[in-house]
């Protein structure tokens, strides 16, 4: 109790073009992400759950309201403090896994390391990411020579290099089969629970929901609390 979250936002608010044009995305968003949640963000398409994590990340500015990230505020943050930030502090993992083919695995892996001032030991660090994920063996290969889900796990070996205190997934499943979708999923609940990793994933995905400790869902500009059982009323079978 009474610990910093890991994320605080108050009053967020992002929009988008200007005049007749313009669509308020955000429009009042107030939540903390403690230390060691898994958190499930849900909502339709459009609704602003990228938008969300990317500000949450530092990947995007709101137009007001406060985002502090483990009592930083990053709105006042300079450039290169919160490119600090986005580099220890946040995993990002994406629908697409944005690997580069003509790097190897490992290579994949410590790229982060090449924006960051620490150097001590990359290649081990980048061997022990990949051993976490379950990894070891393809160290070598190129990332065209791994099925999806191997893929997908290289991606959060790479989002977890850095020992980050959050971990922020957009869609991790969007691009996999319903079985490698599990297996990721099932990677993500032994992380947290054996770990303490905290996540935030955007998902369209039941099985996520219903593994997540809290369901949070964007609605008409602002978030809402919700349960597994009153999506699984909404949504019917998946
Ligand atoms: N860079 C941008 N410029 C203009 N409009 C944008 C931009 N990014 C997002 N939007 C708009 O903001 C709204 C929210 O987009 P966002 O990508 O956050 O939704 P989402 O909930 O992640 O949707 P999805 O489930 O389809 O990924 C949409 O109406 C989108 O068109
Ligand atoms: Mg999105």
């Amino acid at each position: 109790m009474g610990e910093t979250p890991v994320v605080r936002l108050r009053d967020v608010t992002k929009s988008y073009g200007e005049g007749a044009a313009k669509t308020q995305v955000l429009r009042g968003v107030s939540f903390d992400i403690d230390k060691g949640e898994l958190i499930a963000l849900v909502g339709q398409s459009g609704s602003g759950k990228s938008t969300l994590l990317n500000i949450i990340g530092g990947l995007d500015r709101p137009d007001a309201g406060e985002v502090e990230v483990l009592g930083v505020d990053t709105l006042k943050a300079s450039d290169s403090k919160l490119a600090n930030m986005r580099n220890q502090k946040f995993g990002f993992v994406f629908q697409a896994f944005n690997l580069l083919d003509h790097l190897s695995v490992l290579e994949n892996v410590t790229l982060p390391s090449a924006f960051s001032r620490t150097t001590k030991d990359i290649n081990g660090r980048g061997r022990e990411a990949l051993r976490r994920v379950g990894l070891s063996d393809f160290a070598k290969r190129r990332p065209g020579e791994l099925s999806g889900g191997q893929k997908q796990r290289v991606a959060i070996a790479r989002a977890l290099f850095g020992s980050p205190e959050i971990l922020l997934c957009d869609e991790p499943t969007g691009n996999l089969d319903s079985e490698t979708g599990k297996e990721v999923i099932d990677f993500f609940r032994e992380l947290n629970a054996k770990d303490g990793v905290t996540l935030l994933i955007v998902t369209h995905e039941r099985r996520i929901s219903s593994v997540a400790q809290r369901v949070i869902a964007m609605r008409d500009g602002m978030l809402v609390e919700t349960t597994d059982e009153a999506l699984a009323a909404h949504a019917g079978p998946s």
